[in-house]
């Protein structure tokens, strides 16, 4: 199991959680656009809290990035703010953005989009996500 993230203090909040939890985890610093760096593929990716604070313009290059780590059949969870208020955090995703971005044309098929939480700094009760699992094929 490998985590990424591009801030080292970020990286130390993370390897603190995983050691007070006793999980076995590698990190790493990792560009999330550059992750072909990581000379790495996985059969199950999950981005927390990533996907959503970019940009409709920056999420092509991300997505093909995912590609690039993910293997045929591998599957990608996205954890991501949700538009379907109330108490939304920012820059919330619709359904139909997350189909956009991950659109078969881009190497990966949307299975399933399901209403969750997302832990915040300022949500009592963390705010409402969307889950998605999405394949890549
Ligand atoms: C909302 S926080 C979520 C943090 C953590 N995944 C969690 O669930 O608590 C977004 C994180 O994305 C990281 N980030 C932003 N741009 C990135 C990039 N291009 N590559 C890798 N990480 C990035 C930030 O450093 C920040 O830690």
């Amino acid at each position: 199991m490998l985590g990424v993230d591009v801030a080292e203090a970020a990286l130390a909040i993370a390897r603190a959680k995983a050691d007070e939890r006793e999980i076995e985890v590698a990190f790493a610093a990792a560009d999330a656009f550059r992750l072909e760096r990581l000379g790495r593929r996985f059969a199950t990716v999950l981005d927390c809290g990533l996907f959503h604070t970019f940009d409709g313009d920056e999420r092509p290059g991300y997505v093909a990035s995912l590609a690039s780590v993910t293997g045929h059949g591998g599957t990608l969870y996205v954890l991501c703010f949700s538009d379907d208020g109330p108490d939304t955090g920012p820059h919330p995703v619709s359904q139909e953005e997350l189909r956009a971005a991950f659109d078969p044309s881009t190497g990966w098929k949307v299975a399933a989009i399901e209403p969750d939480r997302v832990q915040t700094r300022y949500h009592d009760d963390g705010a409402p996500a969307w889950l998605a699992t999405i394949k890549r094929i």
